[in-house]
């Protein structure tokens, strides 16, 4: 089968080559996908590019979201068949709960192979049925961004409607937010770099949109815009720009889920920040296969259609990666491979 393969962690673009690699078999309660799409994370990009801090494994098959069919069980499988539309979990050993000490161990597309081939093994319990009414190439998208903001949402955040969220930019993670605070009768307030895309998300249900580059103080900005009230949550998605800010922009008691460092990993942050506002703090990690059970039924009962950017072909995968690198993308990148 044909895969893409980095030699190592920070190799660069130009190091990613096709190679061919013998059909995988699965072993006790694993199954063999036939991939069908993949999309791409701003971790890929890191990954390839370097400064991506956890490890990642030489001669890599990158990316950790892909989805197709499966096309045969191992011994033991019983939650899925051939024939089943699924999508690969982040962590191919997170079923539910809280993450044991070794789960980073199991990050597709880092620690361990991840799903940009024809064919991949991954664990039963490191899978999920798609939605019926999702493509692919849309259940392609799921698996790190869109767990990722549900999981801050409503495990950390327990959001209910008629409480606000602030989404930083209009990548993976800040869009899904928004189409979850849609489905659930939350008011989001998104910031972007570009005028034109705060117009989509304004389209997509946004309450709110701020240009953070014309609005520096865009956190006084989403005050303003939550009727004079601080923000009951934040996905803290920039890093070093943003972390200061996102605290700035919370009402007392609020929530911030740490989650990215798209300006750079921060390196400081005033503990009074924290104090004054009483704020409840947390990492989020993606989420388990559970919580990624709970966000499909949610994404099925709401008919949620992932908002997809840009679909590039097997061939073309340097190409998506230069695309999410450029930061010009709304929502999802994905590359098709079957
Ligand atoms: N902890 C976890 O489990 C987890 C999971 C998923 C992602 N992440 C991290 O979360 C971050 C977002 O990931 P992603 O895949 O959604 O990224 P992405 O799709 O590549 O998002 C890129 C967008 O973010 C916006 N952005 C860039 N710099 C910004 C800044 N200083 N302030 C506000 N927005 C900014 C830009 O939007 P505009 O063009 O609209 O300005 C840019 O287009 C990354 O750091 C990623 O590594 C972490």
């Amino acid at each position: 089968m044909r895969v893409y393969q980095l030699p190592k962690g920070g190799a660069g673009i130009d190091a990613l080559a096709i190679v061919e690699r013998p059909m995988p078999k699965p072993l006790y309660r694993q199954v063999l996908v036939k991939v069908a799409a993949c999309s791409l994370n701003f971790r890929d990009y890191g990954i390839v590019h370097g400064g991506y801090r956890m490890p990642v494994r030489e001669n890599l098959i990158p990316l950790s979201d892909g989805a197709g069919e499966v096309v045969e069980t191992g011994p033991g499988v019983s939650r899925v068949k051939a024939g089943d539309k699924v999508a690969g979990c982040f962590f191919q050993r997170w079923p539910a709960g809280e993450p044991g000490p070794l789960v980073h161990a199991s990050a597709l597309g880092g620690s361990i192979d991840g799903v940009l081939a024809e064919y991949a093994v991954l664990e039963e319990d490191g899978v999920v049925k798609l939605p019926q009414h999702l493509s692919l190439d849309e259940g392609a998208t799921l698996p790190c961004a869109a767990v990722t903001a549900w999981h801050a949402m409503f495990h950390h955040a327990k959001l209910i409607a008629g409480q606000t969220v602030l989404l930083q930019g209009t990548g993976g993670v800040s869009i899904f937010g928004l189409q979850f605070a849609r489905a659930m009768g939350i008011n989001a307030i998104i910031t972007s770099s570009s005028d034109e895309k705060l117009q989509h998300a304004k389209m997509l249900g946004a309450a709110a949109g701020i240009n953070y580059k014309t609005t520096p103080d865009w956190e006084k900005a989403a005050i303003e815009a939550n009727g004079g009230r601080g923000v009951d949550h934040v996905l803290e998605v920039g890093g070093k720009d943003t972390l200061t800010k996102s605290f700035g922009a919370i009402r007392v008691n609020g929530k911030v889920s740490i989650i990215g460092g798209l300006s750079g990993g921060a390196r400081e942050l005033n503990p009074g920040l924290i104090f004054s506002k009483r704020a409840n703090v947390q990492g989020i990690s993606v989420g388990s296969m559970e919580t990624f059970e709970q966000m499909n039924a949610a994404i099925a009962a709401n008919k949620i259609k992932p908002v997809i950017d840009r679909v590039f072909g097997f061939d073309e995968v340097k190409a998506a990666l230069q695309h999410i690198g450029a930061g010009a993308h709304f929502g999802k990148i994905v590359v098709k491979v079957g």
